[in-house]
């Protein structure tokens, strides 16, 4: 391919975590990248905003299992790139009322994927959650599974040590305030315009998390999404012997309200001498990501402080920090991720990788991985199936 500073063999739309890992895979295949944020990098105006995520392998589908300890040697290998450390393994706690299916499944689901996929776990009742996890009045009913190989990712230092290597790259040009405004295809190539000029390559790589439609709007097609402002809250420790594992309660929704929560132990990256407790769950689900504010929901925030005080040990009761972060979500069932080719009804389709929808900080080093195989070869070793486009997208009325 011709060389010019306006001619790349891949263009990945999208500069967070996942857009910089796909960088990152890319020039380890000698590809000529260019990444085009349309914020600034590190911005905290995605689905990547705050700087704690959980690593787990609890899912309730096999499939989701094997991808998940697929994506270790991937956290290994980025792991080698920095001193930071990037996991805190201080293990996945499942629990709450066996009978919840929830947006993450259900527990006793988990359990036989687990199983299935020969992943040591154990089994816990309410009495031994609240003695071993310092949770208390939980409903005797509840019970649990503690996986050990659970973490805290320090978010922030994941996305530093993919830009950093993106910067020493010579195969890596990074562009921010970038946004993409027009995508022309001509024969073989695009040609994709910014404010920072029209820039070329053979491949797209698309992966602008909850923006994901107003790119893929200039391509002619849209993904079926909703969009959560999800809210935290950190609590400031009044007990620091205590440390919580990684956690999620699954429980039956209060009238029309969700009820369930997530949480971290204190990690030394974020307000340390907090833990950050969240609602997995939105009041006001948003059509469009325009509808955001960075203010978090009021009431969102009043359900889990209630939770906060009559569940948890050594926090005080009310959150001294918070913050939000947007992600978009895809309508179809059992759709968590996207991965996939455009349609086959936009032109080059087979050069348009996608990845949209979902929480998939777990999976950033191998999500880069896989669009950039799919990318320069046209398909990868993981199993995608089941990430496959399908019905999730539409095709807007002109
Ligand atoms: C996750 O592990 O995928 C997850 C955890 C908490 C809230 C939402 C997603």
């Amino acid at each position: 391919m011709e060389s010019s500073e306006k001619h790349f063999d891949v263009i990945v739309i999208g500069g967070g975590p996942i857009g910089l890992s796909a960088a990152f895979h890319l020039s380890r295949m000698s590809a000529r990248t260019l990444v085009l944020e349309q914020f600034t990098f590190f911005n905290q105006l995605g689905s990547s905003a705050g700087v704690s995520r959980q690593f787990r392998i609890p899912y309730p589908e096999e499939y989701m299992v094997k991808l998940v300890r697929q994506s270790v040697p991937f956290w290994e290998e980025l792991q080698s790139l920095t001193p930071v450390q990037l996991l805190d393994k201080v293990g996945t706690l499942w629990f709450g009322d066996p009978k919840v299916h929830s947006s993450e499944g259900n527990i006793a689901q988990a359990e036989k994927a687990l199983t299935a996929e020969k992943v040591p776990y154990t089994t816990l009742t309410a009495a031994e959650i609240e003695r071993r996890f310092h949770f208390r009045n939980l409903p005797s009913s509840y019970t649990g599974l503690f996986q050990a190989d659970g973490a805290s990712i320090d978010l922030k230092a994941t996305i530093q040590t993919l830009y950093n290597w993106n910067l020493a790259s010579r195969f890596v040009t990074m562009k921010d305030e970038a946004p993409v405004t027009r995508i022309v295809t001509r024969q073989k190539e695009f040609e994709v315009t910014t404010p920072l000029g029209v820039f070329v390559a053979e491949k797209l790589v698309i992966a602008p998390g909850p923006y994901v439609n107003s790119v893929i709007n200039l391509l002619g097609f849209q993904i079926q999404a909703t969009y959560w402002n999800m809210a935290s809250a950190f609590y400031r420790k009044t007990r620091p012997d205590i440390q919580y594992p990684t956690w999620f309660v699954f429980q039956n929704p209060v009238g029309a309200n969700g009820n369930q929560f997530y949480g971290f132990p204190e990690v030394s990256w974020n307000y340390p001498g907090y833990v950050r407790v969240a609602s997995d769950f939105v009041i006001q689900p948003l059509t469009s990501p325009t509808q955001r504010t960075l203010v978090p929901n009021p009431e969102e925030l009043a359900f889990t402080a209630a939770w906060v005080k009559e569940h948890m040990t050594g926090l005080e009761p009310a959150p001294q920090f918070t913050s939000t972060c947007l992600v978009a979500l895809s309508k179809i069932p059992n759709k968590e991720l996207l991965i996939d080719f455009a349609p086959a009804y936009v032109p080059n389709h087979k050069n348009i990788v996608l990845y949209a929808t979902g929480w998939a900080g777990k999976f950033v080093p191998v999500m880069g991985k896989i669009l950039s195989d799919l990318a320069l070869d046209g398909h990868t070793q993981f199993d995608i199936s089941h990430f496959a486009l399908g019905h999730a997208y539409f095709k807007p009325l002109p």
